[in-house]
């Protein structure tokens, strides 16, 4: 089994059991983007305690790549701090840019799994509405660059 295919397993796994699914009671920051190119969407409750991401959840519907993404995201952050996790969102993003290669993207998680999808650039959105929507919650860590290629809801 070579790292594509290690890759392709952990995508369907986080599509088919995502993690941190559901809608959070009364959350600190509530965000819904879609595709409209596709239709496909993510909605994303997150509370705080202090600095630190306490709880965080999405629902949605689409393609198992932008489904699998969210997954992986809520599962990476969930307990990290808001300068941390926009760090990771930053990360992400040079990720798919072909910008940060190697073990630098080891902080990534399973999420580095979709490292594969920068050769797409069809799917590239896909990859990244879950971390357009912990954005518009944390503000851009990409100096207004993420934010002005998000997909509007
Ligand atoms: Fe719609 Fe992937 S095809 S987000």
């Amino acid at each position: 089994m070579n790292l594509d295919d290690v890759y392709q397993e952990l995508l369907l796994d986080h599509y088919k059991s995502p993690r941190c699914h559901g809608v959070l009671l009364n959350p600190d920051g509530k965000v819904d983007l879609h595709n409209p190119l596709c239709g496909d969407q993510i909605s994303l409750t997150i509370k705080f305690a202090q600095d630190e991401i306490s709880n965080i959840a999405f629902t949605g519907h689409g393609c198992s790549i932008s489904q699998a993404a969210a997954s992986m995201m809520s599962e990476l952050l969930r307990g990290k701090t808001k300068q941390e996790a926009q760090r990771l969102s930053l990360l992400f993003r040079q990720m798919i840019r072909s910008e940060v290669e190697g073990d630098a993207l080891l902080d990534l998680g399973d999420a580095v799994a979709l490292e594969g999808v920068k050769k797409h650039s069809a799917r590239i959105k896909c990859a990244l509405l879950a971390w357009d929507c912990v954005d518009r919650v944390l503000g851009d860590p990409d100096g207004g660059r993420s934010l002005r290629n998000e997909i509007p809801s």
